[in-house]
């Protein structure tokens, strides 16, 4: 796809950027339908925040109050890279008293999770365009989490590009933050390498604990396309969870 202008510019930033990020900007225009979804949807499901340097990032002293979002005080669960929203749609429709957030930069997969909202008529999910790591390290407020799901993260499988996978001992301080304690870890992949590194990078995590070992697949978890794919290659679907402890 054709780079946009926002890729345009967000390039044209990469030299002020401090740090490594786990994704590239994709995107281009978006279809009709899709373009319809978001004209309808976004104002009420996309929240709009204030920015630093970067269309991903998020303005240094802004913050954002869960309860305020979805208008209640119920339990948490945010997806890093929700994709197209398969996953946080099913989980969304599947428990109606829990609300979802999911986190995400490619923005026509966050249209069509709108369309897919609609579709099936869920309305307890919020969506931000945002990378990550700032968001759940100075965004959201600590402990506010009952889950962290991160479902087929990047591979980024050339050995010079692992700095940029999301899950990584930088990372644990920013998922121990985010979690309240007793909160859940969750993450799938199906790249053998990247599922042993989550398995090292989980059983040296401080403040966490798990079992050491692969992980039961969450049957919370439809299969989606990125999981497929793998399936249809022959790769092994690993799950890894890790639980916070109580201080
Ligand atoms: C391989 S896709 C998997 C999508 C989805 N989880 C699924 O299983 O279908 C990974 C997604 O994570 C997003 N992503 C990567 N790093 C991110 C970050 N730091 N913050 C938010 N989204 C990120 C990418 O844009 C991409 O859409």
């Amino acid at each position: 796809m054709p780079p946009t202008a926002e890729d345009r510019r967000d390039r044209a930033e990469e030299p002020l950027r401090r740090e490594v990020v786990s994704f590239t900007r994709r995107g281009g225009r978006l279809t009709e339908r899709l373009q319809g979804a978001w004209d309808d949807l976004a104002e009420r499901f996309v929240v709009d925040i204030p920015r630093g340097r970067t269309s991903t990032s998020v303005a240094e002293g802004f913050t954002l109050d869960p309860a305020t979002l979805f208008g209640r005080e119920a339990p948490l669960i945010l997806e890093i890279g929700s994709g197209r929203g398969e996953s946080l749609v099913h989980a969304a429709r599947e428990n109606p008293d829990t609300d979802f957030i999911g986190l995400e930069v490619y923005v026509p997969g966050i249209a069509q999770t709108l369309l897919s909202m609609r579709h099936h008529g869920v309305e307890n999910i919020r969506l931000i365009i945002v990378d990550a790591v700032p968001a759940l390290s100075r965004m959201l407020p600590a402990e506010c989490l009952d889950e962290l799901r991160i479902w087929f993260p990047d591979p980024w499988h050339k050995t010079r590009h692992h700095k940029r996978r999301l899950v990584s001992d930088e990372f644990v301080p920013v998922a121990r933050r985010a979690l309240k304690p007793g909160g859940v870890w969750r993450m799938a992949t199906d790249w053998q390498d990247y599922a042993d590194q989550m398995l090292d990078v989980v059983g040296r995590a401080e403040g966490f604990t798990t079992s050491g070992d692969w992980a039961e697949r969450f049957p919370g978890r439809p299969v989606t396309r990125f999981e497929a794919k793998g399936l249809a290659v022959g790769r092994a679907i690993r799950d890894v969870d890790a639980i916070k402890m109580s201080a």
